[in-house]
């Protein structure tokens, strides 16, 4: 049996053993046998919704494992995911992330409903400015464009000129400076990924000072450590990770720019320096390579379950919305940063 958020319970028929034994092979070396049948009801209940409700699931590399691999109808990181969000053939975009990525989908499709499944999935990055400090930035600054991250509220989006993610962030701060004719940026609000770009580029870089709870966690000291317990291990690390973590890494990306290197390279054995669901979601698909711990839990991603998805479908709840004017506004930035280029990996 599995429990609805509404308490309504779903069996675990041999009707729905059958109709998601192909979905169980996808994850069963990161779910356990003894978890399938609370996980299969709500899998196949969601699948059938989805078609009804002319639905799509965006979901971020960090979703775990049975929503990922096994409700998605979208997954990647988040400029992926904002790509798929302009163009997606749909009513309805269950968001399966946090709030800024379902604020930037309906940026972005703005007559489609989006759906968050628990609208207290934040980010610590998106919650450490508003709208009104960046004005203040643009008033000591005047001159300067100001870059922002994806992971900001639409208000913060709206005062930019530019967005970009950690897979483009490079390209975007050098494509602004040239047409801007400026040698510096502003570049809010994640201080270790502006330092991590700062390295990778001559343009000069006026940070904020946000940072991601879940990246701030790892430690340089703990990294060494780890190399010298694990000759010849691969360490991969997300940039929004502090500057003396990322140099003691072997490459450094976006989720996706590190899910693409195992995929590439196969590396006997690995670890992440990122949140743990990614490595379960490479683990599925790529199964000659050891995941090595450790890693980190975001808890807002982790706010995002099964039952929450399917209540969103069942309820049509809850919707993301934006002030039109604003999302108008954030709508130039966002389109402004896809339009700089394919996505290029950050390379330490
Ligand atoms: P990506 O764009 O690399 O998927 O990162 C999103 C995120 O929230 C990382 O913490
Ligand atoms: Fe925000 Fe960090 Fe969680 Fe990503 S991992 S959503 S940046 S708190």
């Amino acid at each position: 049996m599995a429990a609805t958020n509404s308490g309504q319970a779903l069996a675990y028929t041999s009707e729905v053993a059958k109709a998601t034994a192909g979905l169980y092979a996808k994850v069963a070396n990161v779910v356990p046998e003894i978890e399938w049948p609370a996980f299969a009801p709500l899998i196949a209940e969601i699948n059938r919704l989805k078609k009804e409700r002319n639905a799509v699931i965006l979901a971020h590399n960090y979703q775990t494992p049975e929503i990922f691999h096994c409700v998605a109808d979208f997954v990647g990181d988040s400029l992926q995911l904002a790509r798929e969000a302009a163009k997606v053939d749909a009513k309805v975009i269950v968001q399966a992330g946090v709030h800024f990525m379902a604020e930037t989908s309906k940026i972005l499709s703005p007559d489609k409903i989006v759906l968050i499944p628990d609208m207290r999935a934040g980010c610590s990055l998106a919650a450490s400015i508003t709208g009104a400090d960046v004005r203040l930035l643009k008033e000591k600054y005047p001159n300067l464009p100001v870059v922002t991250y994806v992971n900001t509220s639409a208000d913060v989006k709206a005062e930019s000129d530019v967005c970009c993610t950690s897979s483009n962030a490079v390209a975007v701060v050098e494509s602004i400076a040239a047409e801007r004719k400026v040698d510096t940026v502003i570049f809010i609000p994640d201080r270790f990924l502006a330092q991590n770009v700062a390295k990778q580029t001559k343009i000069k870089i006026i940070a904020w000072h946000g940072q991601c709870e879940v990246h701030d966690r790892f430690n340089a000291d703990e990294v060494r450590r780890f190399k010298a317990d694990h000759p010849g291990a691969i360490v991969l690390a997300h940039p929004e990770c502090p500057e003396d973590v990322v140099a003691e890494c072997d490459f450094a990306g976006s989720t996706s720019a590190m899910v693409n290197y195992v995929k590439e390279k196969r590396p006997a054995r690995v670890v992440m320096l990122t949140e743990c669901s990614m490595a379960d979601n490479v683990a599925a698909e790529v199964r000659d390579v050891e995941f090595l711990r450790p890693c980190n839990l975001c808890p807002h991603m982790k706010r995002i379950t099964l039952q929450g998805i399917l209540h969103s479908l069942q309820t049509m709840q809850y919707e993301v919305k934006v002030d039109p004017a604003i999302a108008a506004r954030a709508k130039k930035a966002v389109d402004r940063m896809l339009e700089v280029g394919k996505p290029k990996p950050a390379v330490h």
